[in-house]
């Protein structure tokens, strides 16, 4: 898979960002095993906290058309070095697409690579819930 590609494709879902209030556009997408990508971008909400991110924009939009395996997971934005996913989509990165890589860009295509439990270490996932405290 050429990366320079992916990002140049995360670059375009870049713009159909709606960000009016931080002017903070990111782009971003996934790439199942099979090949299918999916893009997203951010979109933000006049209550600010509904706002989602572009990374689970892209990944819900997968998973919501029954895409369950991912290869990578790319955000872009205009940053002197790398986007890196914030934190609410690190949790959903590590549970949704544990294999993926993280491709972290920005609109020079500077990127840089992590897995899930490199960004994330010691993420709570399902296996949690079965433990009650207990
Ligand atoms: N944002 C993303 O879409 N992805 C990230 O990884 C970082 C933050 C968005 C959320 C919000 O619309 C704007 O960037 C500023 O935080």
């Amino acid at each position: 898979m050429d990366i320079q590609n992916l990002i140049q494709q995360a670059i375009a879902a870049r713009k159909f960002a709606i960000a009016p209030y931080s002017h903070f556009e990111v782009g971003a997408l996934v790439v199942t095993d099979s090949g299918k990508i999916f893009t997203g971008c951010n979109i933000e909400n006049s209550t600010y906290g509904l706002t989602v991110c572009a990374e689970r924009v892209a990944l819900f939009k997968a998973l919501s058309e029954g895409e369950t395996m991912f290869k990578y997971v790319v955000v872009v934005a205009n940053t002197p070095t790398v986007c890196y996913p914030c934190g609410s989509c690190r949790q959903v990165i590590s549970e949704f697409a544990p294999k993926a890589e993280i491709i972290c860009a920005n609109l020079q295509s500077v990127y840089e690579t992590y897995k899930p439990q490199e960004l994330f270490p010691h993420a709570f996932g399902p296996e949690d819930l079965k433990h009650n405290g207990g």
